[in-house]
């Protein structure tokens, strides 16, 4: 059976910490979409790491960690990580399985990026500028390089004939970079990607699971960043939903099981796009402050706001939610009052149901206000000696959403977590 753990927000809910501690519950954890976008923070020997391409399981020796056919894989990227987790004693020729079907990131997509967001001016998305879009793009667009054809033969002719398909669009923008440096480190690491374990994932994954192997699908970003669901066009290129665990990793809907959505206690987003709860006083600069919300892959300030329930809810509801993790509920320890967001009003007219373009319109949260907890909850362990108030807090989300929280991480160590 599958099991997935995903962001229900924009991203950076803290899954990267969730997925290694249930990481020894399971025999192969595996990223099935995105790509070095995402920024998994996790925790080794009191260490801090953060994952780009590699997934959240790899500091567990008898755990195999598969990059799977939905991500878009930048070499580069991936052998810094490789070298980085190396050092920790991670042999990832070992424990690290890459599908042939990946699709491959080349540097004229990250130029690509570039230039796109340069031509948007104001309404740039806000894109972490690491070619992901432009990568999907040619992966829909049936031009991609993928994993496998890294050993044709043929494999040169296809990244020239790539590479000037690019250069006609870099023209067509206008944007001239030399990116002759970044081709050399790209070609590489390209080598050393052909060392590493290349497989046939879709049916390494079947085999497995039909030994009875459990397998724990690890999303990125977070479902109100997907591509057909979320804040739209500002958003990443992949299906962050628990769908794109299928298509991302060749498994049939009927392995799925647990649905584990992550959300943080309150809600955080970096980049452009529609943020209906944002907070753009004290209050905010306090979230972003305690929680430390600074991008784990490009140092940007996070946005800070309340929860949004009416985003939530729309997230469980796409996702199939059956159980949800909140994470961070120690960043709002000293808040005297706490707002949960329960509809939106849209000029007059409440709705609770997410707007299919949340762009150009004003949304106003209609909020609810609960009581702060107001004590240390950091080194909290068993469910009992959490503050009734935080019961309180975490019982009306229950209601609202219709999935329970069954967890609540209490700090960014491993150990956090209470499970309720
Ligand atoms: P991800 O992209 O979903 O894996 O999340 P990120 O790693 O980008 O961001 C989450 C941040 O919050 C990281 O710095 C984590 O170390 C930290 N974190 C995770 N869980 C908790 C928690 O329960 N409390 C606190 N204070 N920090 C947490
Ligand atoms: P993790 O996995 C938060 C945001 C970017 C931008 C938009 C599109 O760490 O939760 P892209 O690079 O995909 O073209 O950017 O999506 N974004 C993320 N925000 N966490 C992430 O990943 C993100 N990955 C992309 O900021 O607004
Ligand atoms: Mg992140």
């Amino acid at each position: 059976m599958v099991d997935v753990i995903l962001g229900l927000q924009w991203g950076d809910e803290g899954k990267g910490k969730i997925v290694d501690y249930f990481a020894p519950e399971y025999d192969i954890i595996a990223r099935f979409q995105g790509g070095p976008n995402a920024g998994h923070t996790l925790y080794v020997d009191g260490k801090k790491m953060v994952l780009h391409q590699i997934p959240s399981g790899i500091f567990h020796q008898n755990t195999i960690n598969i990059i799977g056919n939905g991500v878009v894989l930048d070499p580069v990227t991936l052998k810094r990580e490789c070298d980085a987790v190396a050092a920790y004693g991670v042999d990832v020729r070992k424990n690290l399985f890459i599908s042939q079907r990946t699709n491959i990131i080349v540097p004229t997509h990250r130029a690509l990026d570039k230039a796109s967001e340069l031509q948007k001016g104001e309404s740039k998305i806000g894109s972490t500028l690491k070619g992901i879009g432009p990568a999907y793009m040619d992966k829909t667009g049936r031009n991609a390089l993928r994993v496998g054809d890294l050993l044709h033969p043929n494999f040169s002719k296809q990244y020239t004939d790539l590479r000037n398909k690019h250069q006609v669009l870099l023209d067509n923008f206008n944007f001239t970079e030399d990116i002759s440096a970044s081709e050399q480190e790209f070609f590489e690491a390209l080598e050393f990607l052909k060392t590493l374990n290349v497989i046939n994932c879709e049916y390494f994954i079947n085999d497995n699971i039909s030994k009875g192997k459990k397998v724990l699908a690890e999303g990125a970003q977070g479902s109100m960043l997907d591509i057909d669901f979320g804040t739209f066009p500002f958003v990443t290129s992949s299906n962050t939903t628990s769908a794109g665990v299928c298509t991302g990793l060749g498994v049939s809907p009927r392995q799925i099981n647990d649905v584990l959505g992550v959300t943080k206690a309150y809600c955080t987003r970096v980049g452009g796009g529609p943020f209906p709860t944002e907070l753009h006083d004290a209050t905010g600069e306090e979230l972003r402050r305690i929680g430390s919300e600074f991008g784990a892959t490009t140092g940007r300030p996070r946005r800070c706001g309340w929860i949004d329930l009416v985003a939530l809810k729309f997230a469980c509801m796409i996702n199939g939610v059956s159980k949800i993790i909140m994470t961070k509920a120690d960043v709002l320890d000293s808040f005297n009052e706490l707002n949960v967001c329960t509809a939106y009003n849209l000029g007059g007219t409440q709705t609770t149901e997410v707007p299919f373009q949340m762009s150009g319109i004003d949304i106003e949260p209609v909020w609810k206000s609960f009581a702060g907890w107001n004590m240390d909850t950091t080194a909290i362990k068993e469910a009992a000696a959490l503050p009734e108030t935080m019961s309180t807090y975490i019982d009306f989300i229950n209601n609202y959403v219709g999935a329970p929280v069954k967890f609540v991480s209490n700090g960014p160590g491993r150990e956090q977590i209470v499970r309720l």
